[in-house]
């Protein structure tokens, strides 16, 4: 029996749409690829913002993700945090610490989002020096947590530490990313329409 026509048009209007669907995101992934491949932690770079469902189409927006991923994983990693049963009082103490240290660490990050919209407002250079100074506030905050459970070896749970290192990294990958948008100011590549 023939496939009724309908039939064959829609398959056909099925791959067309996931035919354009692919191209449409090939610029995309070629961005995070290529913006990943030098960043801190290459692979934590790559599974993070290919999996980032907002919309990105250039580095500028990338650089926003890379920001809204760390804040995202810093309020997980304090959730976990608080709901957490110390086993000793030493842990409970690096505990309260860290909640404090990656409480700030949330704040400069959304400052440093407020000051990444402000980019092309003018006056690259200030907004520009602000954010550095924020994420690399954040990031900091983030280490001297991991410190502070150094001192509890032995004690801690090893999930704790690895969440927060993780923190750490996500972190640290969008300093990266913001540092990339420093270099290229002036010569970013826009891929929703191929111009430069
Ligand atoms: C990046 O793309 C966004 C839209 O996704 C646009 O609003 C913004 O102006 C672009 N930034 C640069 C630096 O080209």
């Amino acid at each position: 029996m023939r496939t009724p026509f309908f039939l064959s048009f829609l398959i056909l209007l099925l791959g067309l749409i996931s035919t354009h669907a692919k191209n449409h995101n090939a610029p995309r992934k070629e961005l995070v690829r290529t913006s990943c491949a030098h960043a801190s932690y290459p692979a934590i770079c790559l599974r993070t913002l290919s999996s980032y469902s907002g919309v990105v189409t250039n580095l500028s927006d990338l650089a926003k993700a890379g920001v809204k991923v760390s804040l995202s994983r810093s309020k997980a990693a304090s959730n976990f945090l608080a709901q957490l049963k110390s086993q000793s009082k030493k842990e409970q103490g690096a505990v309260r610490d860290c909640l404090e240290l990656i409480g700030n660490s949330m704040d400069e990050l959304s400052q440093t989002l407020s000051e990444l919209q402000k980019l092309q407002s003018g006056d690259f250079r200030w907004h520009m020096s602000n954010v550095e100074t924020w994420v690399s506030a954040a990031l900091s905050n983030d280490n001297t947590c991991l410190d502070g459970f150094k001192e509890v070896e032995g004690y801690i749970r090893s999930d704790v530490k690895r969440k927060i290192t993780n923190v750490a990294r996500v972190t640290s990958n969008a300093l990266y990313l913001i540092d990339l948008v420093d270099h290229s100011h002036g010569k970013t590549a826009d891929i929703s329409t191929g111009h430069n």
